[in-house]
């Protein structure tokens, strides 16, 4: 195995990218900052990092499998009511995640699988493209 391929294949191991179970997407620290100030969507990012952390979902785990990976969007096209956040594979679109909205988020969609409906915006499940190996 090139020197390469083994750097990436560590990579993925030890950032457990074969066992996430969510992906969240969150607009800040953004070019042109429109959904929110840019503090607005900075605190939140700081918040859910953060409370990730404490709470270990950020961490590779098998039994139970809990990984919540985080991506800071630059802008997820939304514009307005932000800071936008976005879950998948659940599809899940919410509102004005400000911290207080993201620690609901996490209480009540990342550990009881239950939508915070006063935030939703929209779900919407990406279809299946392929059959997986
Ligand atoms: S600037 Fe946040 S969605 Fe576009």
């Amino acid at each position: 195995m090139s020197e390469r391929l083994e750097e990436l294949q560590t990579k993925v191991e030890s950032l457990g990218l074969q066992k996430i179970q969510r992906h969240i997407f969150l607009c800040a620290d953004q070019t042109k900052p429109k959904c929110c100030s840019y503090e607005q969507g900075l605190a939140s990012w700081k918040y859910l990092k953060r409370r990730l952390s404490e709470l270990g979902l950020d961490e590779p785990t098998s039994d139970p499998a809990t990984l919540v990976f985080r991506t800071k969007a630059n802008c997820l096209r939304v514009c307005c009511a932000g800071p936008i956040l976005l879950i998948y594979p659940d599809g899940v679109w919410y509102q004005q995640a400000t911290p207080e909205v993201i620690e609901q988020i996490i209480q009540q969609h990342l550990l009881q699988n239950q939508i915070v409906e006063e935030n939703l915006i929209v779900t919407h499940r990406l279809p299946q493209a392929y059959k997986e190996t």
